[in-house]
């Protein structure tokens, strides 16, 4: 029995193939478009999964939708007429989409792929809520799932229990923790939807010298962890941007403008708006374990990704254990609304995951076979060496050791949005000019923040104050007191300055609060990368390394070996592996390209 899931049309598109309850295959399509975070039809994506299924369109037994467009396009006319006419603009902007496509959904789907069967529909947190507990490893658990916005929930909570899954509560808009955490994304001059991230890793520079204005004023925040937005401030649901005049008068003056100096006040309100949400999320986790008396808990939604709150709600919250889907955000509805209609449209009972989740390490994309790359490399004339089984690991993380920067393309690529080892740039933790020599010639950006560092799943107590794995790298954890260094406060400092200071024995991937994003690596779901990470252990006697995502600002992480090689060349990488071969940066051709790639590129 195959179903195909789709997610399309908001934001991220991906598809996801599962053949009888396992997981087969998912992708985003912005991996085979080249368009970061692609909204469109996914339709290569599409292609890819039926590929590595081995089947054809008509052979498929569902396809599903995770969403339901009829109750989303019912949300958008009431909020337009809630504040008709002053949204008019952004409403007209919208409608030629929704009836274009968005409402004859089936039909766009069936002449999209050519497949003439039922197509099926989930609701968006339904969909959420099952990426978040089928694939879990847990039996039974509790399910916790926010983001900005589905159909009308913007949070929801329930338990599953063997095939079954049941909702018991929704928030719903305007009151959204993902709305409220994205106009501060929008006012502090990152890209709602993808820079989130950036607002989170901004917050240890700041003092939460806002947090009480912000409970005051914008969102009132109940015992159980339900909330409501104060709407006077802001303008998702009339406007084209988020927030508005009376939200700028709270804070100081208006939004900062992309792209420009990020000062103390933008630090200081990312302090405070993460400590808000991780207020809310605490309240609404506390809330959930004394409504269903689960003891583990499993979550997804974009605000899932929040890895920070995610670490709290691990140290602190009432749950033994959480399980979070990697793609938490909307492409993981695709995975999720397959799953429902496998266990509860068709009743297929779950395998009991015996304490191991069904996400395969996430590694559900597109591999690529040793013939198949040599073949590319001896087509293109790259210069490129073998490199013998035994000696690999040992090769890789030699360079690495020796200060070389790697792109490492290995194994099937990666679903969500972290890179795992099989789509990452890698570096060494221990040298003081990683972060900025990584950030500057190969990412070509100037960040403020620390890379992820990947540790063996072993040792990772060793380096973390964390006893759990954290495979998807979704937990932020303390870097261990014994290998702190002592700093000063930083006050006055630029923020590139503060950043630079040493502040442990791994300085690239320790944050200024001594934290990290941590991705631990075991040797059953990535052994090629354990055995990198391992070697690199036995040259230096560190078992940690810098794994950050294989791109360029504004590209989507690579997926083929000649994406691998094209970034490769554009930026100063020193090595690229691509399964069992290697190419240096020295023996290659010159690299020439037509036209100025990097205007091509839109910033996130
Ligand atoms: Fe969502």
């Amino acid at each position: 029995m195959d179903i195909l899931g789709i997610s399309c049309f908001y934001h991220d598109s991906a598809a996801c193939l599962v053949r009888d309850g396992n997981i087969l295959a998912a992708a985003q399509e912005e991996r085979f478009s080249r368009k970061k975070h692609d909204p469109r039809f996914p339709k290569n994506a599409v292609a890819y999964c039926l590929k590595e299924g081995g089947i054809e369109p008509r052979a498929l037994d569902y396809v599903v939708f995770y969403d339901k467009p009829f109750l989303t396009f019912e949300r958008l006319l009431m909020s337009y007429l809630t504040v008709a006419p002053k949204g008019l603009r952004s409403w007209l902007e919208a409608m030629p989409l929704w009836l274009g496509r968005k409402l004859h959904m089936p039909k766009v789907i069936q002449n999209e792929i050519g497949y003439e069967g039922d197509v099926l529909f989930t609701e968006h947190h339904e969909a959420h809520a099952a990426s978040a507990f089928y694939p879990s490893p847990f039996e039974e658990a509790a399910i916790l799932t926010i983001d900005g916005v589905g159909e009308w929930a913007t949070a929801s909570y329930g338990f599953g229990k063997g095939r079954e899954m049941t909702l018991l509560k929704e928030l719903h808009f305007p009151d959204s923790l993902g709305l409220l955490y994205s106009a501060f994304t929008y006012f502090t001059g990152f890209r709602v939807n993808s820079g989130e991230y950036k607002l989170m890793g901004l917050a240890p520079y700041g003092v939460p010298r806002y947090k009480d204005r912000i409970l005051s004023e914008l969102v009132d925040v109940k015992a159980d962890g339900s909330i409501r937005l104060n709407l006077s401030y802001f303008n998702f649901l009339g406007g084209l941007r988020m927030t508005g005049r009376r939200f700028s008068r709270l804070f100081g003056g208006p939004p900062r403008m992309p792209e420009t100096e990020i000062t103390q006040r933008e630090m200081d309100i990312a302090a405070s708006i993460q400590a808000v949400t991780e207020e809310i999320v605490l309240r609404m986790v506390r809330t959930v374990h004394d409504e269903t008396s689960q003891k583990n808990l499993c979550l997804a939604g974009g605000v899932a990704l929040n890895c920070v709150a995610n670490g709290r709600v691990l140290r602190e919250g009432p749950f033994e254990d959480i399980w979070i889907q990697p793609a938490a955000g909307d492409a993981g509805g695709a995975l999720g609304a397959a799953l429902s209609v496998w266990h509860r449209y068709l009743e297929n009972e779950r395998i009991h995951p015996k304490g191991h989740d069904g996400q395969k390490g996430s590694y559900l994309g597109p591999s690529f076979s040793d013939e198949e790359i040599m073949a590319f490399l001896d087509r293109s004339g790259y210069p490129f060496h073998r490199l013998e089984i035994g000696r690999r690991a040992k090769i890789i993380a030699g360079l690495i050791a020796e200060g070389r920067i790697v792109g490492y393309l290995a194994g099937r690529m990666e679903f969500g949005p972290r890179a795992l080892g099989a789509r990452s740039i890698l570096g060494d933790p221990r040298r003081g000019d990683t972060q900025s020599l990584m950030n500057l010639k190969i990412k070509y950006r100037e960040s403020f923040r620390p890379f992820a560092p990947s540790v063996l799943e072993e040792k990772a107590s060793e380096y973390f104050d964390m006893d759990t794995p954290s495979p998807y790298m979704l937990l932020v954890a303390y870097v261990q007191e014994v290998r702190r260094l002592p700093q000063s406060s930083g006050d006055g400092m630029p923020m590139l300055e503060r950043l630079k200071a040493r502040r442990s024995d791994i300085p690239a991937v320790t944050h200024l609060d001594y934290s990290a994003r941590i991705q631990t690596v075991n040797d059953v779901d990535k052994p090629d990368y354990h055995a990198v990470v391992s070697e690199f252990e036995k040259l230096t006697g560190c078992g940690v390394i810098v794994n950050t995502s294989f791109n360029v600002r504004g590209e989507p992480i690579v997926c083929t070996p000649r994406d691998a090689y094209q970034c490769f060349m554009r930026t100063e990488m020193d090595a690229l592996v691509l399964e069992n071969c290697i190419l240096y940066k020295e023996e290659q051709p010159v690299w020439k390209e037509g036209k100025d790639w990097r205007s091509e590129l839109e910033l996130d």
